[in-house]
């Protein structure tokens, strides 16, 4: 079959780890009998050097009309890039936030996994890690902080900023019910994240969640607070099986998640919607302090093009393909330097996706 997939390279080490993740999927559409063609569209900084704006209309209709869209990283340096000068609403970020809200897609899955292969570089100790870990973030994507209304006004002589947060219930149930089919897949465990203990937006989150669980009998449901939550990652990460929370807990939460699997640069994510149309992007940033120097892990971008063909094509045995490929490469020694160990052997961008690629 013939998927149209629409490519945002983005900026920073987004070119070169988009570049990495098509020549894999290329590789595999060889070998069971697909093509992907691909159509590139400028977002983030590019897009505003481009068209002044971060995500024009034209291109959020272009994304729509595709089978789905692989996106690499957006933002620059926030401390010298010119971006940073321009309004919040028309910085490379904005078109992250335009894209996710245009096509609707309002849950976030950050799979946080400890690869045995990369123990070595997870940041706690062997009797909290030993056996492993295997967990996702569920976040809310289209909600919350991010998108509720903000300004800053002056009072009285005095600067103000006024961010709302808001939820709807049927905003928390329709996030609800993909955490939990997602964990009817799993180990049957959802942990709800929230702060209910001051957040009026929080008690209806627990609220909500607790009548979906009643449709999942199932599923074993527990609450937390989000305190607690950034406390037991690094304390036991091995208790969850899917962390279901609102947009920014779930923006912290799982930064934290993936540095307890040894590295940003490991971790993908699919953003999804009520269609089989799906954003995926690596979990990590645009890191343009190493752009274009052949040093960034494709892994993460790789490993979202994998979830790209189980989520949005049912493409099940392509996606095991590329993740048992990334395994059996990381088994053979070979790291990128943010992943780089004693006795390993050292490779760039390019060669982390030539051996991915060779090994489908
Ligand atoms: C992420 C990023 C974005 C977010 C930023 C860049 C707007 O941190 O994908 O986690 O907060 O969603
Ligand atoms: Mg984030």
């Amino acid at each position: 079959m013939n998927y149209k997939v629409a490519v945002i390279p983005g900026d920073g080490i987004g070119p070169e780890i988009v570049t990495e993740a098509k020549k894999v999927l290329d590789k595999t559409g060889e070998k069971y009998g697909h093509t992907f063609e691909y159509q590139e569209l400028l977002m983030g900084g590019c897009s505003i050097d481009a068209y002044g704006e971060p995500l024009t209309d034209e291109t959020l209709e272009k994304a729509r009309a595709a089978d789905s869209v692989l996106l690499g990283a957006v933002g620059g340096d926030v401390g010298k890039s010119g971006w940073y000068k321009l309004p919040p609403d028309k910085r490379p970020e904005a078109g992250l936030l335009k894209i996710r809200k245009g096509l609707g897609l309002f849950a976030n899955i950050r799979p946080a996994v400890l690869f045995d292969e990369l123990s070595g570089a997870c940041p706690l100790k062997e009797e909290i890690t030993g056996g492993g870990f295997d967990f996702v973030v569920m976040r809310e994507l289209t909600g919350g902080l991010y998108f509720g209304e903000r300004k800053t006004i002056e009072e009285d002589g005095v600067l103000k900023a006024i961010d709302t947060l808001t939820y709807d219930e049927n905003e928390i149930r329709r996030i609800a019910r993909w955490a939990f089919d997602v964990a009817m897949k799993r180990n049957k465990k959802v942990c709800s994240v929230d702060k209910a203990n001051v957040l009026d937006s929080s008690r209806l989150w627990r609220k909500v969640v607790k009548e979906v669980s009643e449709e999942y009998p199932e599923v074993e449901l527990s609450d937390m607070l989000v305190d607690n939550c950034a406390m037991q990652l690094v304390r036991d990460p091995k208790q969850f099986d899917v962390i279901l929370t609102e947009n920014m807990f779930g923006d912290i939460l799982s930064d934290e998640a993936s540095m307890v699997t040894g590295s940003i640069g490991m971790l993908s994510s699919a953003s999804l919607g009520a269609t089989k149309l799906g954003l995926y992007e690596p979990s990590h940033g645009s890191a343009p302090d190493i752009a274009g120097q052949d040093k960034a892990n494709p892994l993460a971008t790789i490993l979202s093009a994998a979830m790209m063909l189980r989520y949005s094509f049912d493409l099940e045995k392509e996606a095991d393909a590329i993740e048992a490929a990334v395994k059996q490469v990381l088994k053979e020694g070979y790291r990128t330097i943010d992943i780089m160990d004693e006795g390993k052997t050292l490779v760039g961008t390019k060669q982390m996706g030539d051996l991915v690629a060779g090994h489908i």
